[in-house]
């Protein structure tokens, strides 16, 4: 199944409640949350209070991406938050099994990610474990860059591992990604799509949704 999560990150802050609706009503199911800490990467942005206060504003679901380091010391906060599905970076973590195991103990679904330089290779022990895997497109810390081309061929080779093994994992790519480039991906193996910029700084995000979702159905996975 596809899904189009748009970046909270491209927002307008001033006003977030009008800009959630706004997504939701343009066809996106998912709502993807970036939470930098500034030190796993080099930004700040917010944290469960902020996704606490949001929740009230909608149904979508919530993708909560944790780019910070050590995120088993604040897994609870999310899970109160109200998160739905929780990442956290394979880089970050001592354990990532054991931050796993964390997470579904709350019954919440559980990603790992790996950062453009971290070769995809690192999921595999992991992937019979997660609900879902994240291939960062570009290097994790800001908005409105542009996707780095080497990574697509992660995403094609982790989908292959996948069903050669049976396993039906959402693969969820996240970084520069538009209307004009999600059929690479889509046809990669992706199939749950992060966008900030494209939607949320568009004046026709119905349209541009509408786009990625046409583009997608049009170049299926090509194994
Ligand atoms: C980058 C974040 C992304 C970012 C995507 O660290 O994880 O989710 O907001 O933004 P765009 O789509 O503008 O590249
Ligand atoms: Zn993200």
């Amino acid at each position: 199944m596809l899904y189009i999560a748009p970046s909270l990150l491209a927002a307008d802050f001033a006003n977030l409640a009008a800009e959630i609706n706004r997504v939701e009503q343009a066809g996106a199911q998912y709502l993807h949350l970036d939470v930098m800490d500034g030190a796993f990467v080099p930004n700040i942005t917010f944290g469960p209070e902020l996704i606490s206060a949001i929740r009230k504003c909608t149904n979508m679901i919530f993708d909560v991406h944790l780019m910070i380091k050590r995120p088993e010391r604040y897994i609870d906060r999310f899970v109160k938050a109200g998160a739905d599905i929780i990442t956290v970076h394979y880089e970050a973590c001592e354990n990532p099994m054991s931050v796993v195991h964390l997470i579904h103990s709350y019954e919440m679904k559980a990603a790992v990610a790996v950062s453009p330089k971290t070769p995809v290779e690192h999921l595999f022990p992991l992937i019979e474990h997660i609900d879902m895997a994240l291939i960062m497109t570009v290097e994790p810390g800001f908005g409105g860059q542009s996707l780095i081309p080497e990574t697509i061929e992660k995403v094609s080779t982790l989908r292959r591992y996948a069903l050669e093994r049976g396993i039906d994992i959402d693969i969820e790519v996240d970084g520069g990604i538009s209307e004009k480039n999600v059929a690479e991906l889509t046809s990669a193996g992706a199939n749950i799509i992060v966008a900030g910029s494209a939607i949320f700084k568009s004046k026709k995000p119905r349209k541009v949704i509408h786009q990625m979702k046409d583009a997608a159905a049009k170049n299926p996975f090509k194994g």
